[in-house]
């Protein structure tokens, strides 16, 4: 039979504690009692019990002390017990880490009920703390949050595929996280020590793909100075990530096809071949396979790269992570901006959940940063929620858009970049998008620098 449980009673009030000790043990709890808080503290310290009943109103001092000391071993293990009246102070107790707390005269039904509860959630925690270590365990696995079994299979099966020497392509919507993904798995490979080079495809213009992914000599072309190695080279024995592989133009998909193949890159207008190796992740937010249909994507490239894939949903097929993100990422937005927005009412919670998030995991994250970041302190209700997730319309991320709104993206999109002289990292930041998000609307609005 398994342990019962070790409770221990602080209680001054003796015929209390009398009953409610025995009524405890006969339904198959352990006991210890203190009537006083020396007692208690000295019994704490010696011990550990799994869970603590605490009187506050004791003889020589008050409860709230041994919350103040012991809340971090004894987090969401302390019941409080509490006269009438004082509600707000036991209100304070949970804050301080406390579990629950309980009215005097203590029902015994409802205790025995606050307990059970209490276990499970203990017991429910630190399940979910265990599949995390187990998948955390692989060195930048533990960067992700997330709740959802979808979530949690998908990176038990990529810690498996890191493993490997496989190439691996990483699908899905933007801001889903790929790239976490992606650094991930090269992290916990046996690689990880080695460089993880990151193309954007995207980003590379046409005409320099080439020299940029597999190196040029010195007078390959005006302006070639000097011998460059490209990322080929840089990522050797190491990772390269081929970020939105979609982009990549089809003659550099027929000269990336043959270095993966061969296993050698040549340089532009250099007559030596390198031999390199290298492990190829490449992620996307387009449907290659109808790239393929549709001729915008090589087939051959397309299975070489396709050896193992990983699809990350979109938030919204997974909503059990959109709870634990908020809370992530606003308790960093409290640290990072020393604030202390939150807790987030139950109302404010359902609409965040209910929310489709086109933007997924990067939107979240951006929404709560500029949240804090506009000064706002404590607790969080709806009416501090946008507009669009107290109004929530059907499928908005299907929508069309129309021109006029295109345009008037363009324009604001090309004055921001104009304003940064062209650098993306700058302007990005002021759009509050990433990079790549930013190269792929300049390819898809076909912004140019004037
Ligand atoms: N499960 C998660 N837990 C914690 N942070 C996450 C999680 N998923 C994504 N993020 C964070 O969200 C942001 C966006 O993720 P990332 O850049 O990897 O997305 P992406 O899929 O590559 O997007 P894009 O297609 O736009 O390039 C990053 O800051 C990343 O760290
Ligand atoms: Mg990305």
């Amino acid at each position: 039979m398994e342990n019962p449980k070790h409770i221990l009673l602080v209680e001054d009030d003796a015929p209390l504690r009398e009953s409610i000790r025995k009524f405890l043990e006969r339904s198959g709890y352990r006991i210890s009692e203190s009537s006083g808080l020396a007692e208690a503290t000295r019994r704490l310290e010696q011990g550990a019990f799994d869970m603590v009943l605490l009187d506050l109103t004791l003889p020589d001092g008050n409860g709230m002390d041994i919350l103040d000391r012991f809340a971090a071993l004894y987090r969401q293990r302390i019941m409080v017990l509490t006269g009438t009246g004082s509600i707000e102070t036991a209100v304070l107790a949970m804050k301080k880490g406390a579990h629950d707390f309980l009215q005097k005269p203590v029902n015994p039904d409802i205790l025995l009920l606050a307990l059970q509860r209490a276990f499970n959630y203990i017991q429910e925690r630190s399940d979910c703390q265990n599949l995390k270590k187990e998948i955390g365990d692989a060195a930048g696995f533990d960067k992700f949050v997330f709740q959802s079994e979808v979530m949690s299979d998908l990176l038990r099966t990529a810690r498996e595929y890191a493993a490997t020497t496989h190439s691996i392509l990483i699908s899905g919507e933007t801001g889903t996280g790929k790239e976490l993904l992606a650094q991930a798995i090269h992290a916990s490979s046996r690689r990880g020590n080695r460089p993880l080079i990151a193309v954007n495809c995207a980003s590379i213009p046409e005409h320099l793909a080439e020299s940029e992914l597999f190196g040029y000599k010195k007078g390959a072309f005006t302006g070639a100075f000097a011998d460059s190695p490209g990322q080929f080279i840089l990522a050797n024995h190491g990772t390269i990530l081929l970020d939105e592989i979609g982009e990549l133009p089809l003659n550099i998909q027929a000269k990336l096809l043959r270095v993966l193949e061969n296993g050698e890159v040549t340089p532009l207008k250099s007559r030596m071949a390198t031999r390199v190796d290298i492990r190829v992740l490449a992620a996307t937010n387009k449907d290659l396979e109808q790239e393929v249909q549709h001729g915008r994507f090589r087939a051959d490239l397309f299975y070489r790269i396709d050896e193992l894939k990983l699809h990350i949903p979109p938030l919204r097929n997974r909503r059990a992570d959109i709870l634990p993100l908020v809370d992530h990422f606003l308790h960093l937005a409290n640290l990072a901006n020393a604030r202390e927005s939150g807790p987030i009412s139950g109302e404010a919670r359902r609409l965040l959940t209910a929310y489709d998030w086109p933007g997924n995991v990067r939107e979240l994250k951006n929404a709560i940063f500029t949240f804090s970041a506009a000064g706002h302190r404590g607790p969080i209700g709806i009416e501090h929620l946008p507009l669009k997730m107290r109004h929530p319309r059907k499928s908005a991320s299907n929508e069309r858009r129309s021109p006029a709104l295109a345009d008037m993206e363009k324009d604001h999109i090309q004055r921001i970049l104009q304003q940064a002289a062209f650098n993306y990292t700058q302007a990005a930041a002021a759009l509050g998008i990433s990079r790549s998000s930013l190269y792929r609307k300049v390819a898809e609005l076909r912004i140019r620098r004037k």
